[in-house]
Order: C-alpha cells, then structure tokens, then sequence
C-alpha cells in the first residue's frame, strides 16, 4: 500500500487528486467506478494502454485524455491498482505482479 502511494502520488495524482475525487468534466473520480472495482484485467489495461473512450462514467462524461503508463513497471502498476482498489472508499482485492504480466503480454 505505501508502495502504491508512491507511484499514486507521482504519476496519477495531477490529475485524479489527491482524495480520488477527479476534477469536474476533465478526469473521472476513482471511487466506486466500475473500471476500478471490476474486472481487473480491464482496470490494468486502462493503465497500460491509457484511455480516450470519453464514455460515461458513473454518469458523467471526462473530455481529458488518459495517456498510457506503460512505463510503470508491473511491480509498480500491481502495487497502484492495490492501493486505488483499498483506498477512495474502494474495498475491492489486491492486483498481482502475474495478473499485470499477463495483460501486458496481451498488447497488441
Ligand atoms: C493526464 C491525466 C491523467 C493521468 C496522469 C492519469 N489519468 Fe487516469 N484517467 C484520466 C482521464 C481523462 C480518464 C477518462 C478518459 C475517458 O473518459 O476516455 C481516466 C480514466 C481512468 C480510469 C478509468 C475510469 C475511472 O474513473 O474509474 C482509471 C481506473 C484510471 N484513470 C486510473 C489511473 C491511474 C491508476 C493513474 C496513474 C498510474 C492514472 N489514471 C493517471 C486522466 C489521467
């Protein structure tokens, strides 16, 4: 967990804040969505591959563009999505190194 903040804080908090929260119309909340308490393979591609489907989420749509963090490693997007998934009012499973690996060996 102290180790998914770290990278929370370095690469996902200018825009998805410090409480999670998002900012109004540019980027979506991380609090009880559907990405973040899924289906993890779909929640670890959205930080592999970045997003710019500008589809509703939890009813309200973001216009800023997600880039790929597939730069993190996979140690590093497991210890991140474990911390989203535990942190923002989420209570959901811990993501692994394996699960991360097998979706980035999915990419195209
Ligand atoms: C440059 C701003 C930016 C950064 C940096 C960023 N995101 Fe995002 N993120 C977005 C935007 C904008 C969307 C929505 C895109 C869309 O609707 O097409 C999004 C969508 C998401 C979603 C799916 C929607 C939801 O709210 O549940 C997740 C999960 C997510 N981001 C997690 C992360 C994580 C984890 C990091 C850090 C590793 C990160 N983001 C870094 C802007 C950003």
């Amino acid at each position: 967990m102290a180790a998914g903040k770290l990278v929370y804080n370095q690469n996902c908090l200018v825009c998805h804040q410090a409480d999670g929260g998002g900012v109004p119309h540019l980027n979506p909340p991380l609090s009880q969505t559907d990405y973040v308490l899924g289906e993890k393979a779909r929640l670890i591609g959205v930080v592999l591959n970045g997003l710019d489907a500008h589809e509703p989420i939890n009813d309200e749509v973001y216009s800023n563009v997600m880039p790929a963090h597939n730069f993190l490693t996979d140690q590093q997007i497991a210890d991140v999505l474990t911390f989203v998934r535990n942190s923002f009012e989420n209570k959901a499973s811990a993501v692994s190194v394996a699960e991360v690996k097998a979706e980035r060996a999915k990419k195209k």
